[in-house]
């Protein structure tokens, strides 16, 4: 095979979301033979496996090799340069939550490595970046999220608490408010409701509000569970009947199915065809 139509893909974290990755990994090199997607590199804070001639790492045994590994992972810089100079196109897929490797998305970017996760720099060298499960494992809430900040106010601090100082001036007078909140969640249960704190963006009005809401308890709102995310779109086609999304925002697979589904569309066909042009 053309080494144009490779895909070389380095892994960041194999963690929860990082294991759940190169399962989804694995499942969808064997379901779609081209590209040939090649782990080249994998790495946790301490260890990591890759060859310097980029031979192919097996996906399956990934894990294994990581764990029995006695190479220390390259420096952040080191890696980038490792990827720019792969035969093919080139993937840096971080599934850890650390700042520096974030700090380092443009040098990446700028070196031509798509990323799957945060979103700058890539206009000079054309390359991509998804960020699908940044937030709330795989729902496309950071995009939501950037309407929030493009349309206005969106600050989470209630109004009593703008004036403190720091995390735990915070922490220490937010007990404070426990009546307050009981005494509230009480008056909407008497009133057969519930509480739910929800964020709202109203775009011909140009106005975003979050805030402690009452809903009935037969509204999909009020039917949210544990680490549920639920977003509902009234617009002018779904107007009385709004488009919901309702989901786990939290969980390994979850998580990493928006990491895949990102990855997907870095290789996507039109991405391939720029990836020969480069090749
Ligand atoms: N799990 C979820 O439900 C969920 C949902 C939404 C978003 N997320 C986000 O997804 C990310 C990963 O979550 P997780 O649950 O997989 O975390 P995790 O289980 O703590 O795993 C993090 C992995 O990143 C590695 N790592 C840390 N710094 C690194 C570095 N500089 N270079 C290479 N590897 C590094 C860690 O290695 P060591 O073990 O050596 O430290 C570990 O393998 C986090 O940003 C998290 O906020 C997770």
């Amino acid at each position: 095979m053309a080494a144009a139509n490779r895909v070389f893909i380095a892994v960041l974290g194999a963690g929860g979301v990082g294991k759940s990755f190169l399962r989804q990994l694995q499942a969808h090199a064997t379901r779609r033979p081209s590209p040939k997607l090649t782990l080249c590199y994998i790495s946790t804070s301490k260890k990591a496996v890759f060859h310097v001639d980029y031979f192919r790492i097996s996906i399956n045994t990934a894990l294994d090799a990581l764990g029995t590994s006695t190479t220390t992972p390259l420096e952040l810089p080191q890696v980038i340069e490792y990827l720019a100079a792969a035969p093919g196109k080139t993937v840096l897929v971080d599934n850890t939550s650390s700042q520096d490797v974030a700090n380092k998305y443009p040098v990446a970017l700028s070196r031509g490595i798509s990323i799957n996760d945060i979103f700058i720099a890539t206009t000079v060298s054309g390359a991509k970046v998804y960020h699908k499960s940044s937030v709330s494992a795989g729902l496309p809430l950071v995009s939501t999220l950037k309407d929030l900040i493009d349309t206005g106010d969106k600050s989470l601090i209630p109004e009593e608490l703008k004036t403190c100082t720091n995390g735990d001036d915070f922490l220490e007078k937010l007990s404070g408010f426990n009546t307050q909140i009981e005494e509230t969640k009480a008056a909407a249960e008497q009133a057969g409701k519930v509480i739910r704190f929800v964020g709202i963006i109203n775009v011909p009005a140009n106005a975003v509000k979050v805030r402690l809401q009452e809903f009935d308890r037969s509204h999909p709102i009020a039917a949210t569970k544990g680490s549920d995310n639920i977003i509902i779109f009234h617009t002018k086609r779904y107007g009385s009947n709004p488009l919901i999304m309702q989901g786990a925002g939290a969980g390994g697979d979850a998580t990493a199915m928006g990491v895949t589904a990102d990855r997907i569309k870095l290789i996507s066909p039109q991405e391939c065809v720029r990836c020969r042009r480069k090749g």
